[in-house]
């Protein structure tokens, strides 16, 4: 490998995604080369076809487990773009049931934000949809279905899309990590149990067979002094990733697509709720011992390493590892004048509760018994797959271009990461205290009790949900849909 790897600058052709087939293909997965091509495209094109395939989810040693995958393949092909320019994708659905993609993180235009009776119709078995947007903002987002999700994710389908900044950092190297837990049977299959009424009410869905890239980690060769960015994406139903290094200290850059000022992550641990990002430099500065990206479990905490950093005998890359980044720039979004801000206060509520005999809330639909959870008190029933076609009505109005700000608050005994649509948003406050930077972000990570204020400029019109991105939670009422006025 050239001592200064080129980065990617233009998306992958038809032919080279093919050969990016490798992704999800055991341990070599950790290290899959980037495409690279020294072309220059307008935009990206692609076809996604969601259809059965088979991943060995279990290492190369045992049968490989049927899912449902883009490309057959979980995770989905890493999908680039660059920033600014035009993303096409073809969505081909062959899958027993309708589908449709949504674009995590990327604020596109109503019609192409994926969410079956908000948006547009589910794409019925063998129906192809085209999906077309400009990317505006850099930054490490996520495709995947949004109609029957728990179901439709927890078979596979999702996949990585990367809007490259126009000025990359400064890399070597570059790896796309893509998060997951797998609920299997004993013989490996995917426990088919979606509806799980315990799952639905407590922490969702969790799954013993953790996995990155479709395959379970392992040795993540590393030339002394080079610097690797890692972006790390949580696809998982419902896991909380709790993370940290052992030997290593990487700098922070990005949280969810967005750029922060760099810093060392330190002793701190870095928590990825279901559907978060977040973008690292990793200095190949290891010594003798441990070098590990271990993964905790809380509360018990028994930490386990779930990717290796070895050195393998050869010379250092260069004579000292790179000096400290710079910050990446920030995206186009608009500024929320706070001073004058229309609040809207948004309460989440339901699940189980200690002592309490586990009910559905009121005002659920006795159709879908699991409605444990509520946003002000409603829960949002989804139809299952969506294909009912009715569209659900908005529960409040945003006049387009106001500040708002959404006071949130958990009053759940659970973790919930909230994912806003058609947005970002700045997180101000957290536990009544104003945050000196405010953080930009589109899935906040809300723990048992706690309270945030985000703040945006309601500058995309349509009807758009936020709701829970732990999918059992979403499939049972912890979601609102409101309406930005065109
Ligand atoms: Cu990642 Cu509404 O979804
Ligand atoms: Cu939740």
């Amino acid at each position: 490998m050239p001592s200064d790897f080129p980065r990617p600058r233009a998306p992958v052709t038809r032919r080279a995604l093919l050969g990016a087939a490798a992704l999800g293909a055991g341990a070599a997965a950790l290290c899959a080369a980037l495409p690279a091509s020294a072309a220059r495209h307008a935009g990206a094109r692609y076809t996604l076809t969601a259809r059965p395939g088979r991943t060995a989810l279990r290492g190369a040693a045992k049968p490989a487990t049927e899912i449902w995958g883009y490309e057959g393949q979980a995770p989905g092909p890493i999908l680039r773009v660059r920033q600014g320019e035009r993303l096409d994708v073809a969505l081909v659905n062959r899958l027993p049931q309708p589908t449709t993609i949504h674009w995590h993180g990327i604020r596109v235009p109503n019609d192409m934000d994926g969410v079956p009776d908000v948006t547009q119709h589910a794409v019925a078995p063998g129906e192809v949809y085209p999906y077309s947007f400009v990317c505006a903002d850099a930054g490490t987002y996520w495709y995947h279905p949004h109609g029957n999700s728990a179901e439709q994710l927890g078979r596979g389908l999702s996949g990585p899309l990367i809007v490259e900044e126009t000025t990359p950092p400064r890399v070597d190297r570059e790896l796309v990590w893509v998060l997951s837990d797998w609920k299997l049977k004993d013989d490996g299959s995917i426990d088919p149990d979606f509806a799980n009424a315990h799952e639905r009410s407590h922490d969702g869905r969790l799954g013993g067979t953790i996995t990155i890239n479709g395959a379970p980690g392992g040795e993540v060769p590393l030339r002394r002094n080079e610097r690797v960015r890692l972006r790390l994406l949580n696809v998982a139903n419902a896991r909380i990733f709790e993370l940290s290094f052992e030997g290593h200290d990487p700098w922070l850059i990005a949280l969810d697509g967005q750029p922060v000022a760099p810093r060392r992550l330190g002793k701190e641990r870095l928590v990825l709720g279901s559907g978060m990002r977040t973008d690292l430099l990793i200095d190949a500065t290891g010594d003798a011992g441990e070098r590990d990206l271990l993964l905790h479990y809380p509360p018990g905490d028994d930490p386990v390493a779930i990717a290796q950093f070895v050195y393998r005998d050869e010379a250092p890359l260069r004579a000292a590892p790179l000096p400290p980044p710079t910050p990446l720039a920030a995206n186009p979004i608009a500024m929320p004048a706070l001073a004058g801000a229309e609040r809207h206060a948004l309460v989440f509520a339901g699940g189980a509760r200690p002592g309490m005999p586990m009910r559905p809330q009121p005002g659920a639909d006795p159709a879908h018994p699991h409605g444990a959870w509520t946003v002000n008190g409603k829960p949002l029933i989804h139809a299952a797959g969506g294909h009912d076609h009715q569209r659900i009505p908005p529960s409040f109005t945003l006049e387009r271009g106001a500040t708002v700000i959404f006071a949130l608050k958990n009053d759940t005994v659970f973790d919930h990461p909230i994912h806003l649509h058609g947005h970002t948003f700045r997180i101000v406050m957290r536990n009544g205290k104003a945050l000196e930077t405010p953080l930009l972000s589109d899935t906040i990570l809300l723990t048992q009790q706690e309270s945030a204020e985000i703040a945006f400029v309601a500058d995309n019109p349509g009807d758009w949900m936020l709701h829970c991105h732990i999918l059992e939670h979403q499939e049972s009422g912890m979601g609102a849909v409101f309406r930005v006025t065109s």
